[in-house]
């Protein structure tokens, strides 16, 4: 039977809904350099948060036929709310009648595996988008690993918008950024770890340092998806032979080419190439 799929050697693909995978692509970049890359945006599309599972699962799962199709054999779901509501399914149901030997990874499992070494109050806070929050996928992969830590958890429906509009750094940012810290402090003044579970909040970091005490430590995901990264691909040679490496980086989005290249700058400090896709 022919191939789904191009065989050959390709490019590592990074999925998001949208920019916000950037802040994790450009990390993967700093740890894995000498790797190709393919980064799909689905911004006509984004914001996936307040999507339902299947809405995001179809939305996902064309996007990943999509980087197989250009050639990549493993992709990175680098979006929290793709990773909650579509990896598991995608791994169970889909990739193995598609290719058994392509994958699949996300962003939560990463995450999720450095906090047991964080934490001494044994107490956890997340912060994501209403769509993670609702798949309880942050508390459910913890309590896998460390059944003794209590999560608890605060969506944030503002911050993807403030941050897609350049107002990351704006004072108006202030109200809504103060509002969920203090809402998610207010349920469990114990916690002395907080991970953003989203990609876009990196960028409002210096924002909510501001409104978090400083005992508290905040975890941003894209180093640990880096390092988890890079462990996988020593555990796994043979997925690392079917990686090309050329140390190149390319970008698709399903918007227009003109609107992904200047909102990009806001996440990659640099003007980037693009070109249009269709997913269907
Ligand atoms: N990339 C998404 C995430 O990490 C945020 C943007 C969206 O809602 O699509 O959850």
């Amino acid at each position: 039977m022919k191939p789904l799929f191009p065989q050959l050697p390709g490019p590592v693909g990074v999925f998001d809904s949208g920019y916000g995978g950037l802040t994790i692509l450009e990390q993967i970049r700093r740890v894995l350099p000498e790797y190709d890359y393919l980064y799909l945006g689905d911004n006509a599309r984004t914001p996936y948060g307040s999507r339902s599972f299947e809405v995001v699962y179809d939305f996902t799962l064309q996007a990943v036929r999509k980087l197989f199709g250009m050639g990549c054999h493993l992709v990175i779901l680098a979006c929290n709310t793709a990773s909650a509501k579509a990896l598991r399914s995608i791994q169970m149901n889909d990739l193995p009648s598609w290719d058994a030997g392509r994958r699949v990874l996300g962003v939560i499992r990463p995450t999720v595996e450095c906090i047991g070494s964080m934490t001494q109050s044994r107490h956890v806070g997340v912060l994501a988008t209403t769509g993670t929050v609702l798949s309880d996928s942050y508390p459910l992969e913890i309590h896998k690993l460390f059944p003794d830590i209590v999560v608890t958890e605060q969506a944030c429906p503002m911050w993807v918008p403030l941050v897609e509009n350049g107002e990351a750094k704006s004072s108006g940012a202030d109200y809504f950024v103060e509002k969920y810290v203090s809402a998610l402090l207010a349920k469990d003044a114990t916690i002395d770890t907080i991970i953003l579970g989203c990609t876009h909040y990196p960028l409002l970091l210096p924002k909510i340092r501001q409104y978090v005490p400083e005992n508290i430590r905040i975890v941003a995901q894209g180093e640990y998806v880096a390092h988890s990264l890079e462990d996988y691909l020593h555990r796994h040679p043979e997925m690392d032979a079917r990686c090309t490496k050329g140390g190149t980086c390319r970008f698709f989005t399903t918007e227009s080419e003109e609107k992904f290249m200047d909102s990009a700058a806001i996440f990659l400090n640099e003007k980037v190439r693009v070109n249009h896709v269709s997913l269907e």
